[in-house]
C-alpha cells in the first residue's frame, strides 16, 4: 500500500521536494502558510489542506520544510494533537539540533521523527539530488527520502541537524572569504576572469564554485539564520564576524548567498 504523505513548506525547497513525492506516484495532501503557493501542486494531483492539523489527519508519514525554528514550532504545535501513532515525521527544515529536540518534545506516544536536513539547493530539490542528512531510525521512509536525494546517515535523532549546522556555517564562511579575496582582487586591478580561474584551479575551488552558482537560491537571510545556530552552538568567533557581514547589507536578505560576493566587492556596509 502507498504511503500517505502530508507535507507543510512550499517554499523555494518544499514545492519542488513535494512535487517531486507527487511525480513518484504518493498520495499527497500539502499545506502553506501563504496558500497561494500550492495552486501548481494543486493542478498537479495535490490535495489541499487549510490547516496543519487536517493536512496530518489520515497520513502515514509528515514533512516539514519550513523557513527557521519559530515556523516549525510553530506548525508542529499546529498539527502535533492531529498525528496518529505510526506516523513518521521527517523534518527536513535547517533548525539545528535544539530546535528538533524541541520539536521531539511535541509528539504525542508512538510518532516517530527523523531529522533529514539537505544539503543542495534548489536546482538539486528539483532533481532528486539533495544530500539528506539523516538523523534517527529512517528505516521506514527510505523510499520517501531515495525521491528527494541520496541519504547519509549520521546518528541518533539530531544528528544530522548537528551536522547540518557545522557543513552549511562552514560553506557559508568559504563564500565570505570568496568576497573578501575578490574584493582584495578589485584592489590589485586583477582581471576577474583570471582571478576566478586560478580559484577554481585550487583548493578555493568548492566555495568559489558555489558562491558564483548559477540555479541555486539560498537566501542571505536563511544564511544568517543558519550562522546563527551555529554560533548558539558554541564560541565560534570567525562566524560571528561572518553573521556580522551577512546582515550588513539589508537590500541582499532576499537575494541567493553567491550574490554577497557582490556586496563585499562594493564595500559597502
Ligand atoms: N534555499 C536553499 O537553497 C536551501 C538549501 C538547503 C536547506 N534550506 C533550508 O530549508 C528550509 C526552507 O528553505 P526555503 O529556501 O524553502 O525557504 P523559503 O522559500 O523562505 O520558504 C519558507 C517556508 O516556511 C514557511 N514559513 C515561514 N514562517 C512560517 C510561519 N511562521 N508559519 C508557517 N509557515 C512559515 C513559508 O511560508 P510562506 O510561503 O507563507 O511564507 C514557506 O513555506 C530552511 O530551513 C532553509 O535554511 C534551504
Amino acid at each position: 500500500m502507498e504511503k500517505k504523505i502530508a507535507f507543510l513548506g512550499l517554499g523555494s525547497m518544499g514545492a519542488p521536494m513535494a512535487a517531486r513525492l507527487l511525480a513518484a506516484g504518493y498520495p499527497l495532501t500539502v499545506w502553506n502558510r501563504t496558500a497561494a503557493r500550492a495552486e501548481q501542486l494543486a493542478a498537479a494531483g495535490a490535495t489541499v489542506a487549510a490547516t496543519p492539523a487536517e493536512a496530518v489527519r489520515e497520513a502515514d508519514v509528515v514533512i516539514t520544510m519550513l523557513a527557521d525554528p519559530a515556523a516549525v514550532r510553530e506548525v508542529v504545535g499546529a498539527f502535533a494533537p492531529a498525528l496518529q501513532p505510526g506516523v513518521t515525521l521527517i523534518e527536513a527544515s535547517s533548525i539545528g539540533p535544539q530546535g528538533v529536540a524541541e520539536v521531539a518534545a511535541m509528539l504525542p506516544e508512538g510518532v516517530a521523527l527523523v531529522d533529514s536536513p539537505v544539503m543542495g539547493s534548489v536546482d538539486r530539490a528539483a532533481s532528486g539530488e539533495l544530500v539528506l542528512l539523516v538523523g534517527g531510525d529512517s528505516s521506514a521512509v527510505q523510499d520517501v527520502l531515495a525521491v528527494l536525494g541520496t541519504a547519509t546517515h549520521c546518528g541518533a535523532t539530531g544528528t544530522g541537524s548537528a551536522l547540518k549546522v557545522v557543513l552549511i556555517g562552514a560553506v557559508i564562511a568559504g563564500v565570505a572569504v570568496v568576497g573578501e579575496a575578490m574584493a582584495l582582487a578589485d584592489s590589485f586591478g586583477l582581471p576577474e576572469e583570471l582571478v576566478t580561474r586560478a580559484m577554481a584551479q585550487g583548493p578555493l575551488a568548492g566555495v568559489a564554485g558555489r558562491a558564483f552558482a548559477r540555479g541555486a537560491y539560498f537566501p542571505v537571510r536563511l544564511a544568517a539564520k543558519d550562522v546563527a545556530l551555529a554560533t548558539a552552538a558554541a564560541d565560534l568567533p570567525l562566524a560571528r564576524v561572518v553573521h556580522g557581514r551577512l546582515t550588513a547589507f539589508p537590500e541582499a536578505a532576499d537575494e541567493d548567498l553567491g550574490q554577497l560576493v557582490k556586496h563585499l566587492r562594493a564595500g559597502r556596509s
